[in-house]
């Protein structure tokens, strides 16, 4: 019934999340509100470590890809379940460190990382940095080099499996701007010229094919496809990396034709391809590091709203208009993402009505979801947007100058703030 199974309905009616009742946070917290189930990210991370364990005899870190969603409470939870973390900016290293989370257990990603970027991430002692490009890798060599350390680094290979269109097009990502292609020889070379850096230390290769993906074969082709880079390293140069990381990409259910793959089965058949093509390739068996996001933290959140006005336009469509938006969801702006809605106070009511849920920004494609079925509601009524937990509170603005939600954890029932509310001092606070 619900895409998120920490979602239910308690005996008045009302949608919970992780037992607590969604209209009583609405009112102690005020709406917007993003809510999470603590438990559920707990237990999605506890599946992709379990996976490891299981599959692969442990040999490999689960990174939580960070910008998903991003704060401090997030890194505290990643620590105390022993997940190392992948950031793509200075704010997220910095959010990172600022509770103790262990360097050593960071990835550090981006395609344009700022000098100070690599300068705070080397001197911090981050595990691993994700070389992009040969300039990154000239300008990081020499920044460890003036700190007297040896870096750990990673280098991003584009392997050429195009996920996001679920049909495998061997070339189709060389034009993505991230990372060095693999099919020109341009991967290759950037190995050779890594092995040469005399400050940094080449852990291994990373690659990423896409997001929200339900297949698991894309996953099984793209490590097929590296381990053949590994072989060829080998060959040439006679050095056998060590780790391969496969980046992040699981899909959620955001809506009910989504067909996630449980995140077990994942691990399983990366695991078999990485024993056979090994074995096949007299290579030994990698440290595997996987980088979920959205599918730690996705459905374990949700935003609750309250409905502003109703205005039907005969014939054409109803709008119901919330007191977020676009500033604290640009899914459906940016890409029609498909979301559920619900009436948390009505949930056990029929949905009888097919609104539009709009925001208050000052535009037209201010846009939760169009065409969508809902209870029938009225100024006054929550509304539940499902399955918000990743990229909605990590992509907020202050489009309009409106304040960013508080974050609420929900553990058992109990419900705590993550993060507090923005005021409107916040807003103006760096203006001068
Ligand atoms: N690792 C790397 C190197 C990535 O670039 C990404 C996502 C991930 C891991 C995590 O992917 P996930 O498991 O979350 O799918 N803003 C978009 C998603 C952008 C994803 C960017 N990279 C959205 O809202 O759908």
């Amino acid at each position: 019934m619900f895409v998120s199974d920490c979602i239910s309905i308690n005996e008045k009616g009302h949608l919970t999340i992780g037992s607590a009742d969604t209209v009583e946070l609405a009112k102690e917290f005020g709406t917007p509100v993003y809510v999470f189930d603590e438990n559920e990210i707990r237990n999605n991370l506890r599946a992709f470590r379990g996976s490891i364990e299981e599959n692969y005899g442990g040999r490999g870190l689960v990174c939580y890809a960070s910008k998903a969603f991003s704060c401090k409470e997030i890194y505290r939870i990643c620590k105390q379940e022993n997940v190392g973390i992948d950031v793509v900016s200075g704010g997220e290293l910095y959010t990172a460190l600022s509770v103790g989370f262990p360097a050593e257990n960071i990835v550090f990603h981006g395609n344009n990382k700022t000098p100070d970027e690599l300068r705070m991430a080397v001197e911090n002692g981050v595990g691993r940095i994700v070389v992009d490009n040969l300039t990154e890798l000239e300008r990081l060599n020499a920044i460890a080099c003036e700190a007297g350390k040896t870096v750990g680094i990673m280098m991003r290979i584009k392997p050429g499996v195009d996920a996001h269109t679920h049909d495998f097009i061997k070339t189709g990502q060389i034009d993505s701007k991230f990372g060095f292609a693999l099919e020109t020889g341009e991967a290759l070379s950037a190995v050779k010229a890594a092995l040469g850096m005399p400050s940094l230390k080449l852990r291994g290769l990373h690659c990423h094919i896409g997001s929200q993906i339900f297949d698991i074969s894309p996953f099984e082709l793209a490590a097929q496809v590296m381990l053949g880079l590994y072989k060829q390293i080998k060959d040439e140069t006679g050095t056998e990396l060590e780790e391969l990381n496969l980046g992040g990409g699981f899909g959620i259910r955001y809506v009910d034709g989504d067909t996630p793959v449980p995140y077990g089965e994942y691990m399983k058949s990366v695991s078999a391809v990485v024993r056979a093509e090994t074995e096949k390739l007299g290579l030994k068996m990698p440290f595997i590091l996987i980088e979920p996001g959205r599918s730690v933290v996705g459905a374990a959140g949700l935003t609750l709203y309250t409905v502003g006005a109703v205005k039907n336009i005969p014939d054409i469509r109803t709008f119901v208009s919330v007191d977020g938006g676009m500033a604290d969801n640009p899914r459906y702006a940016l890409y029609k993402a498909d979301y559920q809605v619900i009436c948390a106070n009505k949930a056990n009511e029929a949905k009888d009505m097919t609104v539009t849920v709009a925001g208050k920004c000052c535009e037209s494609g201010d846009l939760i979801q169009e065409n969508t079925k809902l209870q029938t509601v009225e100024a006054g009524d929550i509304l539940a947007v499902l399955s918000t937990g990743a990229y909605n509170y990590s992509m907020a603005s202050n489009y309009n100058r409106i304040p960013k939600p508080p974050v609420v954890m929900v553990n058992n029932g109990e419900a705590r703030i993550a993060v507090r509310r923005e005021t409107y001092e916040d807003v103006a606070s760096c203006d001068v």
